[in-house]
């Protein structure tokens, strides 16, 4: 059976009826959109905290009492990223993006594939890897590349630094929790694809989409996070749906 037959064909035709008259539709994605790409998301059963515990891992106190142990998992992380491509799913949202039909992808990711698959002016809530930066003089270096080995000390006031991805009990990157929530609260549609929508404050933007009266259409592997009424649930995984959903959204939109 073709991977369109496998899919609830209501549902999907519903979700591209929706995009195809959107106006201003926003995609918000989790770990789960790069899967398919190679990086396991965070709690599924192969996700990366099961390996790495995020209160011993992943927290502004583990990174304080030992800073050595956070890059551990730091550098498996990076490690993973590094050998990533955008997946079909991704460049299905750039497309849409160039067509005039997607505003802006806001994103937990931090694997900076939606910049590459050509997605303009992605929000990038919890932070990238791209660079270094110190917790304790907030000094940010954009050029720094990730040692291969120990914790870099900050060249400004010694204490170490990370890249800057965004641990439990630290601040989001500055202005952009305010551009997300200015576009949740704008748009008329929202494209929440793969993520559990564990984590605060973000996972409040669908609620605020949906407050400003917008059509959500969550995409999933296991989709029901969201459990809203009229949400329409795409089961399946980004790379195959998102360019099945987009293709016909394009289609109709004529
Ligand atoms: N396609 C679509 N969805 C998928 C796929 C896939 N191929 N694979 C897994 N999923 C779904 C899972 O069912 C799950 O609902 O993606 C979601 C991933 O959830 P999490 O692992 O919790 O990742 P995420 O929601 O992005 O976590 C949010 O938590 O730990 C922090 O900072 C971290 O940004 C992260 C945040």
């Amino acid at each position: 059976m073709s991977r369109r037959r496998e899919l609830c064909l209501d549902s999907l035709e519903q979700a591209a009826q929706a995009l195809a008259t959107s106006r201003a539709a926003v995609a918000f994605t989790g770990a789960g959109m790069s899967v398919e790409s190679g990086i396991p998301d965070f709690r599924s059963a192969h996700g990366l905290w099961r390996t790495y515990p995020p209160d011993e891992y992943a927290t502004m106190s583990a990174f304080s009492a030992d800073p050595a142990k956070v890059w551990v998992m730091l550098r498996a992380m990076v490690g993973v990223l590094s050998a990533a491509e955008p997946n079909p799913g991704h460049q299905a949202l750039a497309q849409l993006q160039r067509m005039g039909r997607l505003r802006r992808v806001i994103t937990q990711n931090i694997d900076g594939l939606h910049r590459r698959a050509g997605s303009v002016d992605t929000i990038e809530v919890h932070g990238s890897t791209t660079g270094l930066h110190c917790p304790s003089c907030t000094l940010r270096d954009k050029r720094a590349s990730i040692p291969t080995r120990g914790v870099p000390p900050c060249p400004r006031c010694g204490r170490a630094m990370k890249p800057p991805v965004v641990l439990f009990e630290e601040g989001l990157p500055p202005g952009a929790m305010g551009e997300a929530m200015r576009l949740a609260d704008a748009c008329d549609l929202m494209l929440v694809v793969g993520t559990s929508l564990a984590v605060y404050p973000v996972a409040s933007l669908p609620d605020l989409a949906i407050r400003a009266g917008a059509t959500i259409v969550e995409v999933n592997t296991e989709p029901g996070h969201l459990r809203r009424e009229g949400a329409i649930e795409l089961a399946g995984g980004a790379a195959q749906v998102l360019p099945l959903l987009i293709e016909r959204a394009l289609e109709l939109a004529g």
